[in-house]
């Protein structure tokens, strides 16, 4: 395995990949993919491709479980087996748990819970092929497939992560930048507000360092919700289309 050091992360102001310090991977958005879902979302960064379902609101069971204020907001981030270089043990782990928790942390606050007292909105995320900054993703994709399920919600959120590799404040690191650099800030934000909804940090970022890293992101995530309305706004925008042909108008 290499080490850090050993790693040439920054060559001729460009990174391993060929990306710019403040380029995003590639992002394709897909609305609506799944059929039984009441809300679906497909979303690739780069090279991780990952789906969202959501189901609700619906009763929340078991009952004894139920907030008689607002509905309760379950998440399930999971990573299939064959994501991974090396095999995933199938099943929850003390990463996903994690991932779980903190990606459900950052929907809730747009979520207009209080709509729906004693109900579940559940959110799956599976992640099918990885490549560093699956929560990120997840987030995203989640945001997105809550919206098409017709959740009512403040807004959309956003997310990306920044890091530092080879000395340098960059944005979305892929896996090897992850694994091999100095520090991973995971971030989503309700982009149009710039609220920060989740924060995580890997590794140790200055205090400048973290103030370069968070403009990065907030610069990205307005990107990404720019590209998460349309996927929206495609999608609706198709159905009528269609809606209209069938009525020969
Ligand atoms: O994916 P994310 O960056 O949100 O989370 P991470 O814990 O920082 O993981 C970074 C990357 O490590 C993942 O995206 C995977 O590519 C890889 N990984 C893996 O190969 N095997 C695992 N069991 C977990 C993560």
């Amino acid at each position: 395995m290499k080490k850090e050091g050993e790693i040439e992360f920054i060559k001729d102001g460009k990174r391993v990949d060929g990306r710019r310090f403040d380029e995003l991977r590639n992002i394709k958005i897909e609305v609506g993919v799944l059929k039984r879902a009441d809300g679906s979302c497909y979303f690739e960064l780069g090279d991780n491709k990952v789906l969202a379902a959501v189901y609700g609101p619906r009763e929340m069971h078991p009952r004894h479980a139920q907030d008689a204020k607002m509905a309760v907001v379950k998440f399930r981030y999971n990573m299939a087996p064959f994501s991974v270089d090396d095999r995933k043990r199938p099943g929850p782990d003390r990463r996903s748990v994690e991932i779980s928790k903190v990606s459900r942390e950052a929907l809730d606050p747009v979520i207009l819970r209080e709509y729906y007292p004693k109900a579940a909105i559940e959110v799956y995320v599976e992640i099918l092929q990885s490549d560093a900054g699956t929560r990120t993703a997840g987030i995203n994709a989640a945001s997105v497939a809550l919206a098409d399920a017709g959740v009512p919600m403040r807004d959309l959120v956003s997310s990306v992560a920044v890091g530092k590799v080879g000395g340098e404040i960059v944005l979305d690191l892929n896996a090897v930048e992850d694994n091999y650099g100095e520090a991973d800030m995971p971030i989503a934000m309700i982009a149009r507000r710039n609220t920060i909804t989740a924060l995580q940090m890997d590794g140790n970022l200055t205090k400048d360092e973290f103030e370069k890293g968070l403009k990065l992101a907030m610069k990205a995530c307005q990107q990404i919700y720019e590209l998460q309305r349309a996927a929206l706004i495609g999608r609706y925008n198709k159905d009528e289309s269609a809606k209209s042909k069938d009525r020969g108008t």
